[in-house]
């Protein structure tokens, strides 16, 4: 056998993860390289929680949700006990090289660990699609279906109780789920992270689809959007990474809507359904091409880079260039979406 990959998968889950992690294992051992996992994120190296990946361990593994090495939001560098425990155990197993699989905050940690010199590739994961350099994440795709499905259903209910539907979706600081999914369910009004909400304006759009005679609206509402003065979250905690518990946003938005309009409103919280289940074809062979190419990048000694779509193909991106900053919806998308609005 030759030399030694390790994967990990690390944030919130995201269908697609366990293709990544197939071809991966598949791609290296074709190379006749041996494949290990870490489980658990970050966690799995910092408590050394490893485990031999076979053809055996991913077969059948293709078309679930989830992932098979589990996921958590560890932060190694929150603790200076755990870095080391992660330098330790990088050089412990004879790692030839890491691939973490993540979003903005594992790939950061990812970025932080290439800095110093460990051989790591990173591979962008999120249904949030907010990751820099990369034209979609996976996970984003299922996400999307998930949401349209459900704004789907929503129209047909609240037709016939000419009701208001608030429906929150998540995305924590860009809204690209609340626009697809809204945009390809005819939602009446989108609203996202990246714009302030101005309830007079939502309460307008939904006066004027009533004056037209259409009694009942769609509100899509990613839940990290925002009043301009007073943030709305589940409760002040935050992670390892600095995050609060985003979520009561669309509750809020319901019961002013109602108010203002006099519209009966309801509200409904999407939450992990858009995470959980069987990945889109899309996604699937979104994460089979990723984590061969992760596997390339590797062979080619490419390390501190993150492999990302562009166009129809798969290049590599310095991790660090991929961390700065976030991927938001750009203005001129949300102006095509507002035309839809009322
Ligand atoms: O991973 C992204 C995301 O799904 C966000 O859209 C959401 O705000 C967050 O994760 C929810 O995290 P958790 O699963 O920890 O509740």
């Amino acid at each position: 056998m030759g030399k030694k990959i390790g994967i990990l998968t690390g944030g919130g889950d995201c269908p697609g993860l366990n293709p990544v992690i197939r071809a991966v294992v598949r791609t290296a051992l074709r190379d006749n390289w041996e494949a290990v996992g870490f489980r658990n994120g970050w966690k799995g190296l910092v408590e050394n929680d490893i485990i031999a990946l076979t053809e055996r361990s991913v077969s059948g593994i293709l078309h679930r949700g989830g992932t098979v090495l589990g996921t958590s939001r560890t932060n190694p560098y929150k603790n200076e006990s755990d870095i080391q425990k992660v330098r330790q155990n990088f050089k412990a197993n004879g790692l030839h090289a890491l691939i973490a699989v993540g979003g903005e905050d594992t790939l950061g940690v990812a970025a932080k660990l290439a800095k110093e010199g460990f051989p790591v590739v990173g591979v962008p994961k999120t249904i949030d699609n907010d990751l820099a350099c990369t034209d979609f994440t996976f996970g984003f795709d299922t996400a999307v279906n998930v949401a349209m499905e459900c704004i789907d259903r929503l129209h047909t209910t609240a037709e016939s109780h000419n009701r208001v539907i608030v429906v929150e979706i998540m995305g924590r600081h860009a809204g690209w789920i609340s626009l697809y999914a809204g945009l390809a369910g005819g939602a009446d009004v989108i609203l996202i992270p990246e714009k302030p909400i101005n309830i007079d304006e939502v309460c307008e759009s939904i006066r004027k689809r009533h004056s037209k005679g259409k009694l009942f609206s769609i509100v899509a509402v990613a839940e990290g959007a925002q009043f301009a003065d007073k943030d709305i979250t589940k409760e002040d905690k935050l992670d390892q990474f600095g995050h609060v518990r985003l979520g009561g946003i669309g509750q809020v938005l319901a019961d002013l809507i109602e108010k203002k309009t006099g519209f009966e409103a309801r509200v409904t919280v999407l939450g992990h359904i858009q995470r959980g289940g069987s990945p889109s074809a899309f996604d699937r062979v979104l994460g089979t091409r990723f984590g061969y190419k992760a596997v390339e990048l590797i062979e080619q000694g490419k390390f501190g880079h993150m492999v990302s779509l562009q166009g129809n193909d798969i290049a590599a991106v310095p991790l660090e260039d991929a961390t700065k900053s976030l991927k938001l919806v750009p203005n001129e998308l949300y102006d095509l979406a507002k035309i839809f609005f009322g």
